[in-house]
């Protein structure tokens, strides 16, 4: 394996970016290349076969990047896709569920953790039960927020629309006594604000990137791949469809990095 290869990162549009974010910012050195699956999102109105599916055709196109480790930037696809697709690549693939259930079990003072996410992820259980693994009393309670990914992809994050939805979709866990919330999409830490209103300042909202970022490091040393020479292409991104507007989306994200997206045909892989 080449060691000054890029890692593969990967979500259904620009929720991942903010995954990716956190690795630019925890190891700056690593090239990445990123590709957002805009074409067929949301992932989260899917079924499992499906996003199966889909994620295999991007890990097939990431591995004609020679791609040295990947990280499913997506908490859908890392709940319903993982564990099949870990077991048939041949290089390391990390998720966001795990790190985010972590560090949830680790914040809470009350046990008491409130978790957002797709429809999908909330009904796969996988936080319930992998925050359990970690902290078996933990009270985990889930909602799901299906229109927050359309919002955020629209551009909304700062607008009272957003802020009406949030206030309806997070009301009932705010009866529960949570504090801590899990922000189980990768589209959600780009209405942080909005959901830091509504929660208040006592519920610690966790975003999963941040130790998805320090496992990625963790795992690149463990396997003596960190990057030694950084290519001259350090970041590429590339997009099943609508390559413009991700461009303009993703240099509000990631302001000195982004140049340009490119658009593939993922049907192909
Ligand atoms: N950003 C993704 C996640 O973390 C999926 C959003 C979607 O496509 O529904 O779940």
């Amino acid at each position: 394996m080449d060691r000054n290869a890029p890692i593969g990162v990967f979500d259904s549009g620009i929720g991942g970016l903010t995954v990716a974010r956190e690795i630019i910012r925890q190891i700056p050195d690593e090239p990445i290349v990123y590709f957002g699956d805009t074409a067929r999102l949301p992932y989260g109105t899917k079924s499992k076969d499906t996003i199966i599916r889909y994620s295999r055709q991007i890990i097939r196109f990431l591995n004609t990047q020679n791609v040295k480790a990947i990280v499913i930037a997506c908490n859908t696809a890392s709940a319903y896709a993982l564990e099949t697709l870990e077991a048939e690549s041949a290089v390391p693939i990390i998720g966001v569920v795990r790190s985010g259930s972590h560090m949830a079990a680790q914040v809470t003072r009350n046990g008491r953790i409130g978790v957002i996410g797709t429809r999908a992820t909330v009904k796969s259980g996988i936080y319930e039960n992998t925050i359990r693994g970690y902290k078996p009393d933990a009270e985990v309670f889930s909602k799901a927020c299906p229109l927050f990914v359309s919002l955020v992809e629209e551009g909304l994050w700062h607008d009272s629309v957003t802020e009406e939805i949030a206030s309806r979709y997070v009301s009932e866990l705010k009866t529960k006594f949570i504090d801590t919330m899990v922000m189980g999409c990768t589209h959600y830490p780009l209405i942080r604000s909005t959901l830091r209103k509504i929660m208040g300042e006592n519920v610690t909202l966790v975003n999963p990137a941040y130790e998805t970022a320090i496992e990625l490091k963790a795992l690149l040393e463990e396997k003596g791949l960190t990057c030694q020479r950084t290519p001259e292409e350090k970041y590429q991104f590339f997009v099943s469809d609508q390559a413009e507007e991700f461009t303009s989306f993703a240099k509000s994200i990631l302001p000195e990095v982004v140049k340009g997206t490119k658009k593939i045909n993922i049907e192909e892989f």
